[in-house]
């Protein structure tokens, strides 16, 4: 697929583009304050650890077009490694990490391998990266097939109102026939049961994936288009 094709698809209200998207705080157009709770422990899990807590295979990756990976971490990990075992999706990582000082992200970091992977990470980004946070997806709707949120959303937010915000801006985001896969939220998540029951026309499982009896893999099923809202 033409670049030409990647934007017309998946166009964004801000550029999508790595290159034009903001790499720094003052000139985000995400709120301040958003910006300000996000909290950014920055990990890299390779697309073995994708596979395995999302209960996917490589072939289930294959049939997509386009993928988003939400709270990617700033090495950009999974979409690095898709490319490299031939997937070819195109995997949209998007992360508000690379906003930070590069010293807020390294100092969790203790070998040197580590520190230069990452350097090189926030240096040469792949090219569909985007600095956004879940509870403004910076796409238009139906644009993905496939959306995975690893150790990332909801895990990192705080506020009970963003999490909704967040599942919303998923559902708007993936195609109609699209997957959302979410790992891990904890059994006892009011704030997503009471989203899965305001959303009875989704299919929504709750599957043990194996990994921690406390928690389960959320997976997504868009059959239908959203319904309007009021
Ligand atoms: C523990 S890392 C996980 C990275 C990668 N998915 C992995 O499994 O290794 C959590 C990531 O979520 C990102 N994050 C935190 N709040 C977020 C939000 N509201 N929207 C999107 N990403 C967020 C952080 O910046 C961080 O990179």
């Amino acid at each position: 697929m033409s670049d030409a094709q990647v934007s017309k698809t998946c166009e964004a209200n801000t550029s999508w583009r790595f290159d034009s998207s903001p790499r720094h705080m003052e000139d985000s157009s995400i709120p301040k304050q958003e910006l300000d709770a996000v909290e950014c422990i920055n990990t890299g899990r390779s697309i073995k650890h994708y596979l395995e807590n999302l209960n996917l295979s490589k072939n289930d990756l294959e049939k997509c077009d386009f993928i988003l990976d939400i709270g990617s971490g700033i090495e950009q990990r999974f979409a690095r490694d898709c490319k490299e075992m031939g997937i070819k999706a195109t995997v949209v990582s998007i992360d508000p990490g690379i906003l930070f000082p590069e010293k807020n992200d390294l100092r969790y970091l203790t070998s040197k391998d580590e520190i230069t992977r990452r350097r090189t990470a926030r240096n040469k980004p792949e090219k569909e990266t985007v600095s956004a946070i879940a509870q403004h997806l910076p796409f238009k709707e139906n644009s993905f097939d496939m959306v995975l949120a690893l150790y990332s959303v909801p895990l990192y937010i705080s506020q009970e109102s963003d999490v909704s915000l967040s599942f919303t801006e998923i559902l708007r985001v993936l195609k109609n026939d699209g997957q959302a896969r979410i790992y891990p939220i904890t059994k006892e998540s009011k704030e997503i049961d009471d989203f899965i029951q305001q959303h009875k026309d989704i299919t929504f499982d709750k599957v043990d994936n194996g990994v921690n009896p406390d928690s389960y893999l959320l997976i997504i099923t868009k059959t239908k288009p959203l319904a309007p809202t009021s």
